[in-house]
């Protein structure tokens, strides 16, 4: 007899194949690919600009090249397993143009949690981002990043249409899925393909449409924004099209660095919900205690080159910090009371005596 397990695997299996199927048939979910123009009510959409598609592609093309990666050398290890959900870098150092940032830390990223990165402006938080964004680090395959750093270049498609344009992710998820059905006795593979059948289902056409309205909605585009080109966005407003990209792939490891810099309050009342119930592994840089208070589970703190980390949110690193510097300073003290009381014995056993 079947076991629980491979019973619900083969239900999911047959579900998600059936969905497949009918996303093929039924093609993209009736997104407009019309681009329409705003009313002019709103101030988000700056007037068109003039730049041609193939100027546009270039101009993404060179903005996807890291150049500040060459400037960057970057050792680590990958300490967890290659089929883990978790990823755990071990003897990390990153110097960029000689400087060091982090000398030989850990760098230890578990699934289901939500990380504030911490840290003094400029000791490199960014760069940590992008060293995991680029994989400059060895992070296994299956771990599907996505680093938010810059906004959607302008083109012709409307924001609705970016935001569905997830085909390199769904191949890449089906690949693993057809890659990881053989291995049907690992636990491990067990798990990975269960989410990412999951994750099939959340980008199929029908749910796909609804899910990506939603978001953009959420970040404050109304229903003609959405069906607007790209192109007449600011890039502010573009700059929030890649952020609800990046929500609607839902990846394995979310990089986000500042993503509330070009939200008003009510986007970011809409993003911190969001990404409270974020699922898997997400990384955020922000300068809001409240931002961070409300979506991270754990804090990183980036100090002395090394990566030292805390369970809770902000409002309790801040207190366990307290308390240590606290515990620290008690040492200190208690150090010197016992090395004045060893020189006051020393010179008294040198002292000569009289007799
Ligand atoms: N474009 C740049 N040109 C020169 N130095 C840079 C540049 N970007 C970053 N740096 C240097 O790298 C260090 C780390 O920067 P960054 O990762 O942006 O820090 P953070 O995000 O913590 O403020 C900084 O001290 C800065 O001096
Ligand atoms: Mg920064």
């Amino acid at each position: 007899m079947p076991s629980d397990a491979k019973a619900r695997r083969a239900a999911s299996k047959k579900k998600a194949a059936l969905n497949r199927k009918q996303a093929l048939n039924g093609g993209d979910g009736g997104v407009s690919s019309e681009a329409s123009s705003l009313n002019g009510d709103s101030a988000p959409v700056t007037p068109a600009m003039s730049a041609n598609n193939s100027t546009n592609n270039l101009a993404a093309m060179v903005g996807d090249l890291d150049l500040q990666a060459a400037a960057r050398a970057v050792t680590g290890v990958l300490a967890s397993h290659p089929d883990a959900r978790d990823v755990q870098i071990s003897s990390l150092s990153i110097s960029f143009h000689g400087a060091e940032l982090l000398t030989d830390t850990n760098c230890e990223l578990n699934m289901g949690r939500r990380y504030g990165l911490i840290g003094a402006n400029g000791c490199g938080k960014s760069s940590l981002l992008s060293v995991l964004g680029n994989r400059e680090v060895p992070i296994p395959d299956h771990v599907d990043i996505f680093h938010l750093k810059r906004e959607m270049p302008p083109s012709d498609k409307t924001a609705l249409e970016c935001v569905m344009e997830v085909d390199q992710t769904r191949l890449y998820l089906e690949k693993e899925a057809e890659e990881l059905a053989v291995k049907t006795d690992d636990d491990q593979a067990h798990d990975r393909l269960m989410e990412i059948y999951e994750r099939l289902d959340e980008l199929e056409a029908d749910k796909a449409l609804v899910r990506a309205g939603k978001i953009l909605f959420g970040l404050g585009f109304s229903k003609q924004m959405q069906h607007t080109a790209v192109k007449n966005f600011s890039g502010g407003w573009r700059m929030r099209i890649s952020l609800a990209r990046a929500l609607f792939i839902s990846p394995a490891l979310l990089l986000l660095d500042e993503p509330t810099n070009h939200l008003d309050l009510e986007a970011c009342v809409w993003l911190e919900q969001e990404l409270r119930n974020y699922k898997r592994i997400l990384v955020l840089i922000s300068h809001s205690q409240d931002f961070l208070n409300g979506v991270c589970t754990n804090i990183i703190h980036m100090t002395k080159k090394k990566l030292q980390y805390f369970g809770g949110n902000y409002d309790s690193f801040v207190q366990t910090k307290a308390e240590m510097d606290e515990n620290q300073q008690k040492r200190y003290k208690k150090e010197q009371d016992e090395i004045a009381h060893m020189k006051v014995r020393v010179v008294c056993l040198c002292m000569p005596t009289y007799t």
